[in-house]
């Protein structure tokens, strides 16, 4: 087996990226690494502390000294994991409304770019990694053996926000988050620094019309394919 097999996943807001990157990266045995949630998460402490969303000089040594942990689920509410900043829970604090609207702000800025980046990197050293986010095959990962595109058609996108939202009691305008998600995808895809585009070397998902078995057993299929040699791909049933 490939023992630095490693998988970039890039797309849109909401286009299903993370349920699959977790599932491709269950199947390959992989570590997989969401880096929205870093994204998030510097923006949580700006809004938290009252910082400038924009201020490079401010949010820049945030990102690269916060004290973030990925942990086991600690309630069983429907979470994956546990996120803790500074030991507080803030695995929902991360995906409120007021977060999506805001995180794309530091998300443009060079200096937090840097500090996230070579924090990503670092992770995924030395290991099989399934790594998430807009720029992974473009910036962060470059030379990743294999790179997925995913993407949905915004209606799609909005519903399963709304859906998501809606499973964790909380209200959900399906036409707001359709106008925040149009926002989001506009300032990500037209930033400076890193912008969301697809790599060259991409593999397109669509993921409308898709089951997350459908959209695994596909990736594992061009995975195998693309390491072409005689190496054999261990995968483990999701
Ligand atoms: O889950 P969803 O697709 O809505 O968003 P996310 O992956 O958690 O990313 C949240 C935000 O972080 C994005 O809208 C981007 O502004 C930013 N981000 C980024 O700039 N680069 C990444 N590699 C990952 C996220």
């Amino acid at each position: 087996m490939n023992a630095h097999l490693v998988i970039a996943i890039d797309g849109p807001a909401g286009a299903g990226k993370s349920v699959f990157g977790a599932a491709l990266a269950r199947a390959l045995q992989s570590l997989c690494i969401d880096s929205g949630i870093v994204y998030r998460a510097v923006t949580w402490i700006a809004l938290a502390h009252g910082l400038d969303p924009e201020d490079d000089a401010t949010l820049s040594p945030v990102a690269s000294s916060m004290n973030l942990q990925i942990v086991p689920p600690t309630v069983q509410d429907g979470r994956q994991f546990t996120i803790l900043i500074d030991s507080q829970d803030v695995t929902w604090g991360l995906r409120t409304p007021e977060i999506d609207r805001t995180v794309s702000r530091p998300s443009a800025l060079p200096g937090v770019r840097r500090a996230v980046t070579e924090q990503l990197r670092h992770l995924a050293r030395d290991t099989r990694v399934v790594m998430v986010g807009r720029d992974i095959g473009t910036v962060v990962l470059p030379d990743a053996d294999v790179k997925f595109y995913v993407t949905a058609n915004p209606e799609t996108r909005a519903r399963r926000r709304a859906d998501e939202l809606q499973a964790r009691g909380q209200e959900a305008d399906v036409a707001d988050i359709l106008r925040s998600i149009i926002e989001r995808d506009t300032r990500d895809s037209g930033r400076a620094t890193a912008p969301l585009r697809p790599a060259h070397d991409a593999v397109h998902l669509e993921t409308d019309n898709l089951t997350i078995d459908a959209e695994v057993a596909f990736a594992l299929d061009v995975v195998q394919r693309s390491l072409r040699s005689t190496t054999t791909l261990e995968t483990k049933d999701v």
